[in-house]
């Protein structure tokens, strides 16, 4: 991704209480866009339908869709299909009987980001591709759990890592969480994969999102002629799930319910 990007992020991933808040509105209209969204997924809508109605949602709730014009980005979602990992980038595509597709969502208002995403299957999928989509929320969701302040982020990827072990699954290592908030993508890495690098130690009052990709095959992912849409290198599924958090006391609080 070498386009021509926002400056640098200077500013801190920690944030206070009041501004935790206005993150979590940004996150609310995000999560619930993407649950309008959901409600018109089904076999023969094209994923251009589905942009133009987060992008109606978004604007009427007087926010921005953050994607819309990011670094040269075309659309106010990603819409990412089946072997599609992610930065799908929504067109006249239209949508089969069992196949799967992340939305993912990022609005933003009062000056901060609320980023989000969840994988829908349209129509009915087979066993296979049911578990993943399952166990992909479910890696989220213990990523999640890892969180507490001082650990460091790394803490996370081996939470997801572990998991997706037991099924065989792909761990996506190249695109990751971040930190958000003032910055759409702030610099702060979260690995979603088992390792020892990124020890950025978790503090009270970080923001930071985590969205794991686990795929039915490889995790090595190639990128289409449009510069944007990452798929598997063996067209094997991919899914993922995204939450922004904060981290409190006692772990991590979701900032993008709906
Ligand atoms: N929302 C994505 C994320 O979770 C980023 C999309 S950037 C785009 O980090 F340019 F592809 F839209
Ligand atoms: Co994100
Ligand atoms: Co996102």
């Amino acid at each position: 991704m070498g386009r021509p990007g926002p400056a640098e992020f200077t500013g801190s991933d920690v944030y206070s209480p009041a501004s935790v808040e206005l993150i979590r509105e940004s996150g609310t209209i995000a999560a619930r866009a993407i649950a309008l969204v959901g409600e018109s997924i089904r076999p023969g809508v094209t994923t251009e339908e589905l942009d133009i109605i987060a992008h109606g949602f978004i604007v009427a709730n007087d926010a921005y869709p953050s994607t819309l014009g990011y670094r040269g980005f075309p659309k106010s979602i990603c819409s990412s299909v089946n072997e599609v990992i992610c930065h799908g980038i929504p067109d006249d595509t239209v949508l089969e009987d069992g196949d799967i597709i992340n939305i993912d969502i990022t609005a933003y208002k009062n000056g901060v980001h609320g980023d989000t995403n969840r994988t829908f299957i349209v129509g009915e999928a087979g066993d296979e591709v049911r578990e993943l989509v399952v166990r992909t929320e479910e890696s989220l969701r213990r990523g999640i759990k890892a969180i507490a302040p001082g650990r460091q982020v790394n803490i996370i990827g081996r939470a997801i890592e572990s998991y997706a072990k037991r099924f065989g699954y792909g761990v996506v290592r190249d695109f990751t969480g971040h930190g958000v908030g003032e910055a759409f993508h702030s610099g702060l890495i979260i690995p979603h994969y088992d390792t020892d690098k990124f020890d950025t130690v978790i503090e009270l009052g970080m923001v930071f999102t985590i969205e794991p990709m686990l795929t039915l095959g490889t995790h090595q992912w190639d990128i289409w002629d449009d510069d944007w849409t990452v798929t598997t290198r063996d067209k094997s599924y991919s899914a993922q799930f995204e939450h922004t958090l904060v981290v409190t006391e006692s772990g991590a609080d979701i900032l993008t319910l709906p």
